[in-house]
Parts: structure tokens; sequence; C-alpha cells
């Protein structure tokens, strides 16, 4: 034994069967939030470890590691680009103070559902990407889509056989928390009403193949949701884990942050996957080829730029549509709004979001 050995790992392995990155191992006890099974567990020091990791985090690294051997950058979303949370921590706390928990228990029973759609991705179509992108894909992020890294996240936020996901995570945070609150009936219906209404967009690359630009195009929409869900999870743990207005703090804690650590992977499989396509090349449908960097800025671009300018007033308009309504439990109603609007912040999106092409910065175009 020579220490050169233990002083120079050997490169990571990049192949990985779908059986691997699905393998979450043993844990010494499993995870239990609020009655529920859940997913992932400890290990025998009581660190929690996140479901389908064991192989699924060292091939992350060892892709990532792979990228940058090769001289790639890897995709950064810039924090500043993630628009607050409405209502703030602040003003939830001042409504919980007063006894308003209507647009708290729904915010959080929207997260629980966002988590839940989280099982469509494993239906999103893969092309047959050797066939579409110029250079090799072996030993990539990019050739384990199918093979495991979609179903892996599908299970991971929508809980698979008897183990529950991060929407029964999110349920019962919120069931501990808030001590079983009544759920409005109508949250999913005007969820979806608002998803319905959304605007379609005409294809960004029509001179992709459809299959490939819809799969890119989801992936980048989910790893800047994935992104910026850190933000509404930092809102929910500290209004959680707060003694003075969570029934269970450390248990609710607890459940948000397992939830925390366990979006790492998703994070990391699309930013790096993105990144592949981005340092390679793309055949067109016309027999010609387009910069796979063209490709993801620009979708990345058209993401970023509807969520900072939308998301916000969006969040902020769905709040207050039932907002007085749900004050008239507090003992002086009209002060109370007084002062939660008084608690207001303004925010900006920044003028760029880092993944324009030349010469776009700030166009009046984007708007
Ligand atoms: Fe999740
Ligand atoms: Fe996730």
């Amino acid at each position: 034994m020579s220490a050169s050995i233990a002083a120079e790992p050997a490169p990571g392995r990049l192949v990985y069967t779908r059986d691997e990155l699905l393998d979450s191992g043993r844990y010494e006890a499993p995870l239990v939030a609020g009655g529920v099974r859940c997913h992932g567990g400890f290990e025998a020091d009581g660190r929690y470890r996140s479901p389908r990791t064991i192989h699924r985090a060292p091939a992350l690294r060892a892709w990532q590691a792979q990228l940058a051997r090769e001289g790639n950058a890897l995709i950064e979303v810039p924090r500043a680009l993630m628009p607050p949370q409405y209502p703030s921590v602040e003003q939830s706390t001042l409504l919980l103070e007063h006894g308003v928990r209507d647009p708290i228990v729904r915010t959080l029973t929207i997260i629980s559902i966002v988590e839940g759609f989280g099982a469509l991705i494993r239906d999103v179509k893969v092309p047959d990407l050797s066939a579409l992108v110029v250079e090799p894909i072996g030993g990539t992020a990019l050739a384990h889509l199918a093979g495991g890294l979609f179903e892996a996240h599908a299970r991971d936020e929508s809980g698979f056989k008897d183990e529950g996901g991060h929407k029964q995570m999110w349920e019962a945070a919120r069931d501990l928390a808030l001590d079983k609150p009544k759920i409005p009936g109508d949250v999913l219906m005007r969820l979806m009403g608002r998803n319905a209404g959304r605007r379609r967009t005409e294809r960004p690359f029509p001179q992709l193949d459809e299959t490939l630009e819809r799969m890119l195009a989801m992936m980048a929409q989910v790893l800047v949701v994935e992104i910026f869900a850190a933000g509404t999870f930092d809102w929910g743990y500290r209004l959680l884990s707060n003694p003075q207005l969570s029934a269970a703090p450390e248990a609710a804690g607890a459940i948000v942050d397992h939830i925390r650590t366990d979006e790492s992977p998703h994070v990391e499989y699309l930013r790096t996957a993105l990144s592949e396509v981005r340092a390679r090349t793309l055949r067109t449908v016309d027999g010609r080829t387009i910069a796979g960097r063209r490709v993801v800025d620009g979708l990345l671009h058209g993401i970023l730029l509807d969520t900072t300018r939308n998301r916000r007033s969006d969040q902020r308009d769905d709040v207050r549509e039932n907002l007085a309504a749900a004050m008239q439990v507090a003992a002086n109603p009209a002060a109370l709004l007084q002062e939660f609007d008084a608690l207001e912040t303004a925010w900006t999106p920044p003028r760029s979001t880092g993944f324009e092409s030349e010469g776009e910065v700030g166009t009046a175009s984007a708007s």
C-alpha cells in the first residue's frame, strides 16, 4: 500500500444501472413523519440520509468532476434572481400571532401539492439522445436521465409504494405545526385554474426535435422551480420551527430540514445534465446543428425572465384574494391589515438573468 493511492482517489465511476440510482441502501432507523412512514432514514450516528443517494450522490460528483476536467462550466442560477416569498416570514408571523391561519395553511398546502406534481417527471419522454447530440454522451448525467434519474426524482417528490415523499412530508409538517388545521377546499382548484390561465408561448427552438426541445424546456423549468423553492422552504422552516408559532417546532422543523437535504440531488442532476448539453452540439431536424449553449441559455433566460417578473405578483394576488376575509377572525381586522401592509418590502427583479445572448441585456423586447 503506498500513500499515493490514498492521496489520489480514482476518478468516480461514470456508468450506473437504474437499480443503483434508485437504491437507498440500509438505514439504521426509518424516517417517520407525523405517523407516516417516509423515504430516507437515519445512520447509526443519527444523521439523516436522503433516499436513493448511495450511488446517485457519488455519481453526480463524478459527472460534475468530469465536466470540470473537460473545462466546461456548471450552470449557476444567481440567488439574487429569487423573488422573496409573499407573505414574508414577518408578515406570516404577524398573521399567526393574530390567529389568522388560512393564508399560511393555503401556502403550505400548495407546496405539498406542487411537490406531488413531481411525479410527472417520470412521464417526460426522453428521445434517442445519442442520435440528437453530436458529441458522445456515454458516462454523463444526460445518458442516465431515462436510466433512473427522472424516476428517482419522481419518487422523492410524490412518494413511492408505502413510503411517503415530499408531498406527504409537507402535509405532516403542516399538520404537526398547526395542529391538523382545516384545509380550504378550493386550494387545488385554484392552483389548477391559475396554471391553465398561463399563456402558451411558441416553441423557442422549432428547429430542434420536438421531444428533445420539450425535455430540455421541462428540465430548465424544473431546475428554476427547484432553485427558487429554497426560498419558500426557508420560509416554511422559519415559521414551522418557531416555538412561538408552532405546536411541534422540533419535529416540523426537522421534516422541512430533511426535505431541503433531499432537494440537493434534484438541483445537481438537472444542472449537470443541462451543463452537459450546453457543452455539446445538437442536431436540428433540417440536418444542420445548433450549439447546445444557445438552446440551454435561451430556455433558461426565458424561464427566468418570466419567473422573476411574474412570480411575486402572482403569489401576492393569490394570497390577497382571501386575505381580508381570512383576517375577519382577528380582533381588529382593519388594524391588522394596515400592520401587515406596513411590513411589505419592495422587490425589483435584477435587470439581467445572466443567460442573455450577447446584446440582449435589458432590452425592451424582454418584457
Ligand atoms: Fe421536493
Ligand atoms: Fe425537488
